[in-house]
């Protein structure tokens, strides 16, 4: 499978990565003129960055496929779909699937609808009205026993990408539910993490400095800032499978990500493929 660089998004953001990334971006405005690009201010979701917005759609789209099977025929729900990094590319793609993005700012889905939806409608956005103390403090549902809107049993692909890097345990154990129930059987989970490996030396070499090191302790996870939980989360591996398997998701598959520094990766996070059972 191609690996797409993540030094753009991963690095810290010194003068000269500043410098390399606005270059970067030049290059994909003048490189791809008919792309709708959410405003570089309004990029709350990751790095402000053109570049990083294309680059990570197209890595994932590649993933969507490889590792989850997308086809045009695929129904695929995107929870917490953000700004549409991972949406954009199946603009033209879906001939008889759909997507659905779920997300809980209301500017995300809307600027989405107006970008996304109307250059083709196979893809929707709809609002969740869910509380994240880090994106949506004054939202009005507990994300823990919310339900989502969506059909049961008509997906044949979930994907949640770096969203459960910014929940609490009882909120991923609902979702997890949630996603079994929506699924169809045999349908596939794409999700992502900060997750630290039951076994260390799985990960190989390091060549760089971590981006995060998680240093406060809290019940069943850590954090990267005392003063918001869901501002950046990590879990354990065994923690990570026991959640699934409660759910009823078999993991068939991770592939770790760069953000601790090591030389051997897929994409900057965790990814975790798993599948109804
Ligand atoms: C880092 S952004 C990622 C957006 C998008 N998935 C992407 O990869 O570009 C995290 C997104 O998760 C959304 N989110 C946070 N808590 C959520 C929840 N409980 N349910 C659904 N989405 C949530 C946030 O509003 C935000 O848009």
């Amino acid at each position: 499978m191609k690996r797409y660089s993540t030094f753009l998004e991963s690095s810290r953001p010194t003068t000269m990565a500043r410098v390399a990334l606005r270059a970067a971006d030049v290059y994909a405005t003048l490189r791809h003129p008919r792309q709708a690009w959410p405003p570089l201010p309004m990029m709350y979701e990751g790095t402000k960055s053109r570049w990083v917005y294309r680059r990570n759609g197209m890595a994932y789209f590649d993933y969507l496929r490889e590792l989850a099977g997308l086809t045009p025929a695929s129904n695929v729900l995107d929870i917490g779909s953000g700004l549409g990094r991972k949406s954009w590319p199946l603009i033209g793609f879906l001939e008889t699937g759909e997507y659905l993005g779920i997300e809980p700012r209301r500017d995300a889905v809307q600027w989405c609808t107006r970008n996304i939806t109307r250059q083709d409608p196979r893809l929707r956005f709809e609002h969740i009205d869910v509380r994240n103390g880090y994106y949506t403090p004054q939202g009005s549902r507990d994300a823990s026993t919310a339900t989502l809107s969506a059909e049961t049993g008509k997906y044949d692909i979930v994907m949640a990408n770096s969203v459960f890097t910014h929940m609490l345990p009882a909120e991923i154990n609902n979702y997890l539910r949630e996603c079994r129930r929506v699924l169809v059987p045999g349908g596939r989970l794409l999700c992502t993490f900060f997750m630290t490996p039951d076994e260390p030396s799985i990960l190989g070499p390091t060549v760089s400095p971590a981006r995060y090191q998680f240093p406060h302790h809290r019940d069943g996870y850590r954090v990267q800032h005392d003063n918001c939980d869901e501002h950046v989360v990590n879990y354990d591996e065994h923690d990570v499978r026991s959640m699934y398997d409660n759910a009823g998701i078999k993991i068939t598959d991770i592939h770790w990500g760069s953000w601790r520094g090591n030389k051997e990766f897929l994409d900057f996070q965790d990814i975790v493929i798993g599948e109804k059972i």
